[in-house]
This record gives structure tokens, sequence and C-alpha cells, in this order.
């Protein structure tokens, strides 16, 4: 199983920017944590962060039929980026939004997200365990799917 973890603009700034609504993790720590997790459940990753909206669709639509799920923070696009929704909807693969902050507990220009319109759902607040969270909860979303596919193909 092989899972995409997509970052948006300034998340490169982890451990810098704001770290009293972020914390002091940097990017690389969050994802040394998450690599941790996922090689204990035999689940590969693979890591992208981009501050350009484009670049962030081409990283999206080369995961259909290279992984098979993505966990996502689209950052401050997630609040306008209507491309990067509609390249969420078009790939049809379970995608999992997570946030570090609690978006609705921030400005009102944060409280709405395009882009979970597109996600399977979406994880907000709980600082970078919302990354871990994300992850175990599209492990046990992609699990469920293979369980019933495999039922689908013992029956036919
Ligand atoms: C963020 C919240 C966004 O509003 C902000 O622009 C970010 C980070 C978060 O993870 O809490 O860059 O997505």
């Amino acid at each position: 199983m092989k899972i995409a973890v997509i970052q948006g603009p300034n998340l490169n700034m982890l451990g810098i920017r704001d770290q009293n609504i972020y914390g002091p993790m940097t990017l690389d720590q969050i994802h040394e944590q998450m690599k941790g997790s996922a090689e204990q459940n035999g689940v590969e990753l693979e890591f992208f962060q981009s501050n350009l909206e484009g670049e962030i669709i081409d990283k999206l639509q080369e995961c259909l039929g290279t992984v098979d799920g993505v966990i996502i923070n689209p950052a401050a696009y997630s609040h306008t980026s209507i491309a990067i929704a509609d390249a969420i909807a078009s790939i049809s693969l379970p995608v999992v939004e997570v946030h570090i902050s609690n978006i609705y507990k921030r400005e009102e220009f944060r409280q709405k997200s395009v882009t979970a319109t597109a996600s399977l759902g979406v994880i907000t607040g709980f600082g970078p365990f919302g990354y871990h969270m994300g992850l175990i909860a599209l492990m046990q979303i992609l699990n469920e799917l293979k369980a019933s596919q495999q039922a689908q193909a013992t029956e036919e």
C-alpha cells in the first residue's frame, strides 16, 4: 500500500513560522514520525511539498494509478483553490485533508475549506498529530476497500 503526503505553501517553514499556532516541529520531523507508523503497518509513504498551486495539481494528477490514497494539507489554498478541489475530485482516490490548527477557531477567511468539499474527510486542530490521525484513518479506509474488493472478486 502506498500513500502520498502532499504539503501546501509555507508548510516548509514549520518550526520557524507562527510557532504559537503550528508548534515547534519541522516538516521533516513530522514526516519522520509518519514514516515510523507507516513502516510498522507495511505502508510506503511518498512526501511532496510545494508553494505553487499548479505543482500541487500536477502532483495530485500523478497520484492516479501510482498511489492508493492521499493525505493533503493544502494550507492557504484550502480556502481559495477550486482548481485543487477539482484535482482532488478528478483522481477519485481517498483523500484525507489535514490542518495543524483548528481552522474553525481562526480568522473568518480560514473557516471555509473549498478543497474539503472534494476530500473524504478533514482532521483539523490536533497539531502535527493530525497527520498521524490522517494516516490511521486512511490505512483503515484502504484496508476496508481492499477487503470489499476481494469479497466481490470471490463472488464473481
Ligand atoms: C493550515 C491552516 C491554513 O489556514 C494556513 O494557511 C496554513 C496551515 C493548517 O495546517 O493549520 O498554512 O492549513
